[in-house]
């Protein structure tokens, strides 16, 4: 506790900022540094880049049904699997963006996830990492479907997410069965995929 108001007094002293907006400054750094990062790559990482980049051009695959739990699977740390985030329940490939998604990128916490509230308030608290969108307010509802209309022109609609217990094979929590159950519906989703663009 006495730590904590050293802290906050040393802050205030030499930066004449409250701790909030000092860590809210440092948050927005944080993320520009990781933007601006993002941009470049080292000459080691070229082979790697190379390769996620030739699973980015790879067509997206339909996934169907996908419970939250399974998404979380699709969060880039498996470079073999798609980078997958949803936003209203509908999930996007986002694999083509994966400088911003994949590890490391400045949004790899909305991979594998429903972003929608985070996105609807702007926030990187992972609270708020959750399709829950009760309690918000007209204009962030707004900031949200203007997110949602960007993500429908930019990336190809891969799927919905659905509570465990809606579809029986995925009782099983088993990957296989969400496959197959995916590769069935396949074709009608491509299509519909296609038509969100
Ligand atoms: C200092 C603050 C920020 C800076 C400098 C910044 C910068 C950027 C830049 C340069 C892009 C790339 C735009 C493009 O090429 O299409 C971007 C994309 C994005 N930003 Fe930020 N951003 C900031 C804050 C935030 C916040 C608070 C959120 C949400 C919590 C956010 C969410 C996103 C998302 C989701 C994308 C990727 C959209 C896509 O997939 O195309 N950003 N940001």
């Amino acid at each position: 506790m006495a730590l904590w108001e050293t802290l906050t007094e040393s802050i205030n002293h030499y930066t004449g900022l409250s701790p909030a907006a000092f860590f809210t400054i440092l948050a927005l750094m944080y993320v520009t540094y990781k933007v601006v990062c993002g941009m470049f790559v080292a000459a080691d990482d070229y082979a790697a880049v190379k390769r996620a980049n030739e699973f980015a051009l790879r067509e997206p695959v339909q996934m169907g049904d996908v419970t939250e739990e399974e998404l979380r699977a699709y969060d880039g740390s498996d470079p073999s699997k798609p980078l997958l985030m949803a936003i209203k329940g509908q999930i996007y490939d986002v694999s083509r963006s994966r400088m911003f998604y994949g590890p490391g990128g400045p949004y790899a916490l909305f991979a594998g996830r429903d972003a929608s509230r985070a996105l609807a308030l702007m926030s990187f608290d992972p609270k708020d990492l959750t399709g829950n969108i009760e309690g918000l307010s007209a204009s962030e509802l707004e900031v949200l479907q203007d997110w949602e209309y960007k993500f429908m022109e930019k990336y190809v609609k891969v799927g919905q997410l659905v509570s465990k217990n809606t579809s029986e094979s995925k009782e099983t929590g088993n990957e296989s069965e969400a496959s197959k159950h995916a590769e069935n519906k396949s074709e009608e989703k491509q299509k519909e995929g296609h038509e969100t663009q």
